[in-house]
């Protein structure tokens, strides 16, 4: 009798096992795809660590499920982004992708995500199309649109500073391009105009002829897009070219985020804009940065930032399902819903998941990028060709 309890028991433990919430018990795979090697591997690297410093606080689980990572360097090259992504939806079969930085490589990931159905959560790229016309019901952002910082730059050159004929100068690619899109747009709006538009391929960094012709130019400022390694390159040899005692150089923060320890003396004083800054003064930015500081022994800068808040948008997503990713509709809805507790100040995401946030005024001072007033309250993107 005893045996044959014993052996039904067996049974019904068995069956529990595979009928209760084995979820319960199995990892969520979250797939890094980020750049590692390359002008914007610091960018990469500060985003999973915001991200795993998050995790970490939660006590190693989101949403009662323990995370198993998966990585791949996307070398922020767009060529190589469909196998890369298709490396962590098909070999790995990750539950949730995170990245990327370059918006090339995110276009590639949001096409792939958006066929599969796999929840991409991009931590920093900002191509307009993630956000607009690719939009979809599994694609989140917790960055910011290449429009955003570049827009609010526009209104602060015209109004503000009074500058009205204005240079651009970036990288070629999407992020470069839709940044002047955006700055053009808020400078206009407010009678200034661009009056040559100068371009370099990514991720060329000889600058010398093009500063040669600013400089014969003559123009009232310049705004500029270079972000990582080359950002830091770009500011020290404007400084070094003697431009910046006359036509002062304009961007959005990710010129100067990041970069400040090796830019030193030739970024001093520039202005940027960007949903983040250096001392914001709140409770929540303070604990931010001083677990950040604990934990990798350097200050944190708007990319860690966003790979925090990745793993808190997830976190929502994750208790609103019950820890199930497969239950859509309700992942998706939370996160709607949710307004984000970020070390940047509290978010909500518009109806194309795209943050809308406060855009700082930054100022450099030394080896931080302090905030000096709020450039444009609550920017939405416009979600231009977003059906969803
Ligand atoms: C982008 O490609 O979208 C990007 C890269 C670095 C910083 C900001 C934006």
């Amino acid at each position: 009798m005893i045996k044959q309890w014993a052996s039904w028991s067996a049974i019904a433990l068995a069956a529990a096992a595979t009928c209760s919430p084995v979820l319960a018990q199995d990892k969520i795979k979250v797939g890094f795809m980020l750049p590692y090697s390359g002008t914007y591997a610091a960018l990469g690297n500060a985003i999973e660590n915001g991200f795993r410093m998050y995790v970490g606080e939660q006590g190693g689980k989101l949403g009662g499920r323990e995370i198993e990572f998966f990585k791949v360097d996307d070398e922020s090259d767009p060529a190589k982004a469909t196998d890369n992504v298709n490396r962590l939806i098909k070999r790995d079969k990750v539950d949730v992708i995170v990245g990327t930085v370059h918006s090339g490589v995110a276009m590639a990931m949001a096409k792939a995500a958006k066929e599969s159905g796999t929840v991409l959560i991009v931590p920093n790229a900002g191509a307009d199309a993630v956000t607009g016309p690719m939009c979809a019901p599994n694609i989140f952002r917790s960055s910011f649109s290449n429009w955003q910082p570049a827009y609010a730059m526009g209104e602060v050159v015209a109004k503000k500073e009074g500058k009205k004929n204005v240079m651009t100068l970036t990288w070629k690619y999407a992020a470069g391009e839709e940044s002047v899109n955006g700055f053009k747009e808020g400078l206009e709006k407010n009678g200034g105009k661009v009056v040559k538009q100068l371009t370099l391929p990514f991720p060329n960094v000889e600058f010398q002829a093009l500063l040669t012709e600013i400089a014969a130019a003559k123009p009232d400022a310049v705004y500029s897009f270079f972000a990582g390694a080359g950002a830091v390159k770009f500011v020290k040899d404007y400084h070094a070219a003697g431009l910046s005692k006359t036509i002062p150089l304009y961007g959005p923060g990710f010129l100067t985020d990041g970069t400040l320890e090796a830019q030193g003396e030739a970024a001093q004083g520039m202005l940027t804009t960007l949903h983040y800054a250096d001392e914001l003064g709140t409770e929540r930015d303070k604990a931010f940065r001083v677990n950040y500081a604990k934990n990798y022994k350097l200050q944190p800068d708007v990319y860690a930032v966003q790979g925090y808040d990745a793993a808190q948008m997830l976190t929502v997503g994750l208790k609103a399902a019950g820890g199930d990713i497969s239950k859509k509709d309700a992942f998706r809805t939370a996160i709607e819903k949710a307004t984000i507790a970020s070390p940047r100040g509290n978010f909500t995401l518009s109806k194309a998941h795209n943050p809308v946030q406060d855009i700082y005024l930054r100022k450099v001072d030394g080896k931080e990028n302090k905030n000096i007033g709020i450039a444009v309250k609550a920017l939405a993107d416009p979600a231009r060709g977003c059906r969803m």
